[in-house]
């Protein structure tokens, strides 16, 4: 290979991702594997991260992250099939859509819980193990610069996650782990679903791109690859918006 395309080499590492019964994580996950990594998954669904636990080699962890107490023992059963994990991708998350009326202490609560507190916690847990070579990445949006209808702890949460990623950068990174975040416009995931089963509303959203169309869970993979691995050595701190030019209009 290449010595520069060596720098994107993620061979051999251990990767853990949250989020991986659909969508982005269970995306990334296959992603990761077919880059040569050993990839955990992590979700509440446990058949179906078995079944792509098996399809890709990985590991499934089935586990309710908004219940979890003990974030060292986690880190403990996330290493004990491969080692310790050195790229870890927190892609959890959840979005209620609630008009600010409806929103309950409930949901406001889970939402930054498991949006931004999740991914705080385990990281935490999670450093030691990564030995001074680590790459976290957070999973940011579109809304961790602009208010979209319905979605206030949702956009307070990913808001948070912008920060969150620079504050790990902060206190990490001297250490040899860098903490960055991928923000994504519009992709078709069970999150996004309702967003996508109105034409109208898809292609609002996409017009209002650069490029002219919403995202494919593809579109993902390269910055996801670049920011695992020491490619994005000198890179900690940032949020990349793989987002069509959405933020750029
Ligand atoms: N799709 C987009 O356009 C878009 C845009 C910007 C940002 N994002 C972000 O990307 C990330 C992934 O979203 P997605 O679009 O892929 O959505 P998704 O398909 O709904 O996936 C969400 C994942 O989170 C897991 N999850 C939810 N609650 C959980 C809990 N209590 N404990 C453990 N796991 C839990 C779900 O698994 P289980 O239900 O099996 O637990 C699922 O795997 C989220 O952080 C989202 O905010 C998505």
């Amino acid at each position: 290979m290449n010595t520069s395309l060596t720098r994107f080499d993620i061979t051999g590492r251990v990767a853990v991702v949250t989020g991986a019964s659909s969508g982005i994580g269970k995306h990334l996950s296959k992603a990761l594997a077919n880059a040569g990594a050993k990839v955990v998954v992590v979700a509440r669904r446990a058949e179906s991260i078995a079944e792509l636990a098996d399809s890709i080699g990985g590991h499934a962890v089935a586990q309710d992250l908004c219940s979890l107490q003990d974030f060292d023992a986690f880190a403990q059963t996330l290493s004990a099939p491969f080692g310790a994990p050195s790229i870890l991708i927190n892609a959890a998350g959840v979005n209620h859509r609630q008009p600010a009326d409806d929103i309950t202490v409930e949901t406001w609560n889970e939402t930054l819980h498991l949006n931004l507190s999740v991914p705080f916690f385990l990281s935490r847990a999670l450093v030691p193990g990564m030995n001074g070579d680590g790459s976290i990445i957070n999973i940011a949006s579109l809304q961790s610069v602009r208010a979209f209808p319905n979605s206030m702890p949702y956009g307070a949460s990913k808001g948070g996650v912008a920060q969150l990623t620079r504050a790990m950068a902060e206190a990490w990174s001297s250490s040899g782990i860098r903490a960055n975040a991928i923000a994504p416009g519009f992709f078709p995931t069970e999150l996004t679903q309702a967003v996508f089963d109105n034409p109208e509303k898809a292609a609002a959203n996409a017009a209002q791109t650069c490029i002219g169309r919403n995202g494919e869970l593809e579109d993902l993979v390269g910055p996801t690859l670049f920011l695992s691995s020491a490619a994005s050595a000198y890179m900690t701190g940032q949020v990349l918006y793989v987002d069509g030019g959405f933020t750029a209009k």
